[in-house]
């Protein structure tokens, strides 16, 4: 693959996930020569900019993990040398076949000439588009795209396109959106993001589980009490209030990243570790799952929310949601998956609980620890772990018994690793160049997790909506995820 030159099209190259996250991981993959041998980086926005200007702004987010100065500048120069910018409107029929001109008259030739590896190779590169702009301009944009700057099939070029969220907000606004899309590309062209799925620890789930056998056995409600995946930031919506306001906290969170995390924990083993497989799996369990309504979800809202710059002051939009998912299936029926989300509350931590049942035998377990349970924790973020707690004896005289854990933090154990643990966008731009699926999220399971939660958000957005608990900006949030386990298992959901 390294052999096929690409250009990766940056569209909304001047805005912030292109500056903060496609430009900077597209060098951390230049800096470990996991770019094809013959690449270009070409920003495309409204912006009316120079390409030493595009440059500069493009060089002020560069960040080497590792590795000493004199490297880092060479590198950083080297990139920024394949970095080209082109100023036209997203939806312009006429912008995009001058770009396209523009690309393979004065680009990609230079391309190929300036690469002894791949000189005389004669393919046209392949076209790798990133859309990072706003949702409400990308059906305009790849029709144009697709009608005015093909890479061209004739000469064995592919085009791709990478897309993020939102993916509508709800199965019509989606449907209406995947058709005008598939009128342009076909389904194998598009890749679509979900950057929690190429995060080091949610990529490492299906290994963890399957690689081992202790958790492989036990993975079934008969030893599982209960899993939670729970996302929590100590920040607030920050500058982001139009877009948040509009889609709030289940739509951002739950129905994607956390949805996402929750199927790669509770499918069924699939028949191999490639894409097809994995993508069947996910999707079989997510028609396992019942519908979500209202009433299975607890919604907050921040006390400083409705004074932030841009939401309305009676906006009713959740910053927190909870809810309790059931999967009816053999594996886990009965079993709660809790989900929960929130904006500024007292820390930010992304992690998996899994509980096992209350141990059988108490002959060995003081009173006081009966309630305890062994549990495998896997937290994604800030800091990568994976630990199972137990309970045993403290090895003095005393033999006091007491839970405690095995643990794997990956800054202690990996520690050369862990200092170049890469960014989820690096590992997704790479497969998508390289053309391995796996990580990306097929149609189908977008519509079926709108599905899930359509009914849930119809009912808490009717007129007049479900009011969310206020809670303080900074605190735990209006319930934690036990509490929520308890309710649940006592059939208390709405008290
Ligand atoms: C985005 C959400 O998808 O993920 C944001 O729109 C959220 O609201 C962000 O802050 C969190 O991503 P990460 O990688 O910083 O945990």
């Amino acid at each position: 693959c390294k052999e096929f030159p690409v250009v990766v099209v940056v569209v909304g190259a001047s805005g912030d996930l292109a500056r903060k996250k496609t430009l900077p991981a597209l060098f951390s993959l230049f800096y470990h020569n996991l770019l094809p041998l013959s690449f270009a980086v070409v920003g495309y926005a409204r912006s009316k900019l120079s390409v030493e200007e595009f440059r500069s702004s493009v060089s002020s987010n560069l960040v080497c993990r590792v590795g000493d100065r004199e490297c880092c500048e060479a590198k950083t120069r080297a990139f920024l040398e394949r970095c080209f910018y082109f100023s036209g409107q997203y939806g312009s029929l006429e912008d995009w076949l001058n770009f396209d001109r523009w690309l393979s008259e004065d680009i990609e030739p230079r391309m190929n000439q300036s690469d002894t590896a791949t000189r005389g190779a004669r393919r046209a590169p392949g076209r790798l588009f990133y859309l990072a702009i706003p949702p409400s301009v990308f059906a305009e944009t790849l029709r144009s795209i697709s009608r005015g700057a093909m890479a061209p099939e004739e000469l064995g070029a592919w085009t791709r396109v990478i897309v993020e969220k939102p993916f509508g907000r709800d199965s019509e606004s989606y449907m209406a959106l995947r058709d005008l899309v598939a009128e342009c590309f076909p389904e194998e062209a598009l890749y679509r993001i979900d950057h929690y799925v190429g995060k080091p620890l949610v990529a490492n789930l299906t290994t963890l589980r399957l690689g081992n056998f202790v958790f492989d056995a036990l993975w079934n409600r008969h030893c599982i009490e209960s899993v939670q995946v729970v996302f929590k930031e100590d920040f607030g919506v920050e500058g982001r209030a139009g877009y948040f306001d509009a889609y709030g906290i289940i739509r951002d969170i739950l129905q994607n990243h956390l949805l996402q995390v929750l199927s790669i924990i509770a499918m069924d083993p699939p028949a191999s570790p490639h894409a097809a497989d994995i993508n069947e799996a996910k999707l079989r369990l997510l028609y396992d799952i019942k519908p979500l309504h209202a009433k299975d979800f607890i919604i907050g809202q921040y006390d400083r929310y409705r004074s932030e710059r841009g939401v309305p002051k009676d906006s009713c939009t959740a910053t927190f949601a909870a809810c309790v998912v059931q999967i009816d299936n053999e594996r886990w029926r009965g079993v709660p998956f809790v989900m929960l989300a929130g904006k500024a509350l007292d820390e930010r931590k992304v992690y998996v609980k899994v509980a096992f049942h209350e141990t059988p035998n108490h002959t060995f377990i003081p009173e006081e620890l009966r309630d305890k349970r062994n549990t495998f924790y896997i937290e994604i973020q800030p800091r990568p772990a994976v630990e199972l707690s137990f309970i045993t004896k403290t090895p003095d005289l005393e033999g006091r018994v007491v839970q405690t854990k095995l643990d794997l933090v990956y800054n202690e154990s990996f520690s050369a690793e862990a200092q170049d643990m890469p960014d989820a966008y690096e590992r997704l731009i790479s497969d998508a160049i390289v053309g391995d699926r796996t990580l990306f999220i097929s149609d189908a399971q977008i519509s079926r997790a709108w599905e899930l939660f359509d009914p849930a958000l119809k009912e808490l957005e009717r007129d007049p909506p479900v009011q969310p608990v206020i809670y303080p900006y900074g605190s735990k949030g209006p319930i934690l995820p036990e509490t929520l386990i308890k309710k649940y298992m006592a059939g208390r959901m709405q008290d």
